[in-house]
């Protein structure tokens, strides 16, 4: 069989499906859509249409770019319809064992070089590749949500896949106007891995009653120049599947200190308080606009002299944004626990630094990569604010990584 050039199999047409063929079509590529239910892709392509009309009508697209995009956009009514596709992606539910039946369906009809990419948040590239019998042609392509506008795609190395592989894979995603960050196949690869800190230090922020959620939210909004703060992010996220992750890299890195999930998250799972989409988690979604819904006893600030210097000189050294010292705390012990978390990453072999920052900054918007920010404020400030926080915690979070003490 021979590939027909720019083509592309999808298989799952849900939220991910959907936006990946919408990606390919407005790039010029055929799309043969699959999904256990063939209503599900019509529903799929409809989506589509609608977004691309949308588009038009802000003046963004062409109407014919638009006729051309939605003529490529084919429902595959079987695997059969795989044969001239280079690249195949799958998007179907997140559990190895129906991704490995879904591909073992498709993967005799596609040609001999076709790229088998997945685009699993958290299932193992190698262990999935292994499964179906291709581990060489077998790569991570992980688009994030929603597809269309998110900039990054984190392109993924199993153990055994080919380079030409992962670079044609990286190739296609440039092509199609994505940035790509390149990663290993490690639990949670480069966001999810690197990002946990966001969420799990405001908690613990939170649960030791030094602020509430509007002051952690405001402090990385307004001092640090996020987009959203991390207790917002995580209603939005729903609490339920941001404890879900952290817990799952936690247990996959032999349970680090600096990643142990949030009890106080946990609580608000069992009491189902999951966050938007139940109308209550950190936040009360109930009024005109959102109040906080976790009470904690609070602690005084008191921060000794050596903590107090060490949090201006470091804060002071990242943001122009000044506040009180309640913000500039919240801020920099946030912030240098996501570079402690993005230099171990580098040291566990995850990416390469420029990759890492790559990701942040396309897959959360973050306003600067950890290692840009880390350059900016100067290691040794870190390392002084880090080697301060590390004598007031008894779990030795904040222990200063090799690349910081460089
Ligand atoms: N939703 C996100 O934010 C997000 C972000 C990045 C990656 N992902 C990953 O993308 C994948 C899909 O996630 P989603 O959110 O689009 O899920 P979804 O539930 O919206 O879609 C999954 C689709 O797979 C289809 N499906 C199930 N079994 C199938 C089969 N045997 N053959 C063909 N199709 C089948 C379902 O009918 C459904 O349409 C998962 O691996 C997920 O981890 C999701």
């Amino acid at each position: 069989m021979t590939a027909s050039a720019n083509t592309v199999g999808i298989l799952g047409a849900g939220t991910m499906g959907a936006g990946i063929a919408q990606v390919a079509a407005m790039s010029g590529w055929t799309v043969e859509l699959l999904d256990v239910d063939q209503l599900t892709v019509r529903t799929a392509i409809e989506g589509i249409h609608r977004r691309l009309d949308r588009l038009v009508e802000k003046g963004r697209m062409q109407a014919g770019q638009r006729d051309a995009a939605v003529t490529r956009l084919h429902t595959a009514g079987s695997p059969r319809c795989f044969g001239g596709c280079e690249l195949v992606i799958e998007a179907v539910v997140e559990d190895i064992d129906v991704k490995t039946a879904v591909l073992r369906g498709v993967i005799e009809r596609l040609p001999d070089n076709a790229i088998i990419a997945t685009n699993t948040s958290s299932l193992s590239v190698t262990r999935l590749g292994e499964a179906i019998g291709r581990p060489g042609r077998t790569v991570g392509m992980h688009f994030f949500n929603p597809a269309p506008l998110m900039k990054l795609v984190e392109v993924v190395a199993g153990d055994e896949t080919e380079p030409e592989v992962v670079d044609r894979t990286a190739g296609i995603a440039e092509g199609w106007g994505k940035v790509v960050a390149r990663a290993a196949d490690v639990p949670g690869f480069i966001v999810n891995h690197v990002a946990r800190p966001y969420y799990l230090e405001a908690l613990r922020i939170l649960e030791e009653g030094l602020a509430g959620p509007g002051e952690i939210d405001y402090a990385m909004r307004e001092i640090g120049g996020f987009r959203m703060g991390p207790l917002e992010l995580t209603d939005l996220i729903g609490q339920d599947v941001n404890t879900a992750t952290s817990r799952s890299v936690w247990e996959a890195l032999d349970r680090p200190a600096l990643l142990k999930p949030s009890g106080l998250q946990e609580q608000l799972v069992a009491d189902g308080h999951l966050g938007r989409k139940t109308g209550r988690g950190v936040y009360s979604y109930e009024g005109e606009s959102p109040v906080p819904a976790v009470e904690v006893e609070r602690s005084p600030l008191q921060l000794n002299e050596t903590l107090s210097r060490a949090v201006s000189e470091f804060s002071a050294a990242a943001t122009d944004v000044s506040g009180t010292e309640l913000d500039m705390l919240v801020f920099s012990r946030i912030l240098v626990a996501i570079i402690v978390q993005a230099a171990l990453a580098h040291e566990r072999g995850v990416a390469e630094t420029a990759d890492i920052d790559t990701a942040l900054r396309y897959g959360t918007n973050y306003p600067k990569g950890p290692f840009e920010w880390a350059r900016q404020i100067g290691h040794g400030v870190c390392v002084r604010l880090l080697d301060t926080l590390n004598a007031t915690v008894s779990d030795n979070r904040f222990a200063v990584p090799a690349l910081l003490r460089e």
